[in-house]
């Protein structure tokens, strides 16, 4: 396998053999722009779920996203990539959750290459029924990731 960071600020974490991703999916010819890549609104949609998949370790309840750090993409993305997001938990508060989201491709070919796509910063906040914030559900206790 090999990897590579495309720079300091924006260094995508490596991930660790046998980390277990929270999405991991193929790409298909419908997720495609007019170019014929892969439209960067579906690795967006994937980040925010994946965020989600991260945050409800912490609150089996309900979750929107509150914010998104600011999102650069590295590398196009195929058609055939199968493409990891991979998430950790940066900090829990009161009623927040914010998780950073390294995403990654590989490539379709028989030399297995890991290419990195991009990165994000998802805060997620838990809201009650009426859509208010209320307290994490599991502050000090989150579920494993299987
Ligand atoms: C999320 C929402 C319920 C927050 O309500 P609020 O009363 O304004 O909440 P607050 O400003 O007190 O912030 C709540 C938490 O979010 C965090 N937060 C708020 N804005 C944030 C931002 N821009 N970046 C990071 N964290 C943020 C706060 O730090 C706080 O965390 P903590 O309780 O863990 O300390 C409300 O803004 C909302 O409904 N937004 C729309 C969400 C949505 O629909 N998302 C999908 C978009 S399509």
């Amino acid at each position: 396998m090999s990897a590579s960071n495309p720079g300091a600020d924006t260094a995508i974490s490596i991930p660790k053999k046998g980390t277990v991703p929270a999405i991991k999916l193929i790409m298909m010819p419908r997720d495609t722009n007019a170019n014929g890549t892969i439209f960067g609104g579906v690795i967006l949609s994937q980040i925010d779920l994946a965020a989600a998949v991260e945050a409800h370790r912490w609150h089996p309840g309900r979750l929107v996203t509150v914010a998104m750090e600011k999102v650069e993409f590295h590398r196009p993305v195929f058609v055939g990539d199968l493409v990891s997001f991979y998430t950790s938990t940066v900090r829990t508060g009161t009623t927040s959750v914010t998780v950073r989201v390294d995403v990654w491709a590989q490539r379709r070919q028989e030399k297995i290459e890991l290419v990195p796509v991009t990165r994000a910063t998802v805060t997620m906040v838990a809201v009650d029924d009426q859509g208010d914030k209320t307290p994490l559900m599991r502050r000090d206790d989150p579920l494993p990731l299987y």
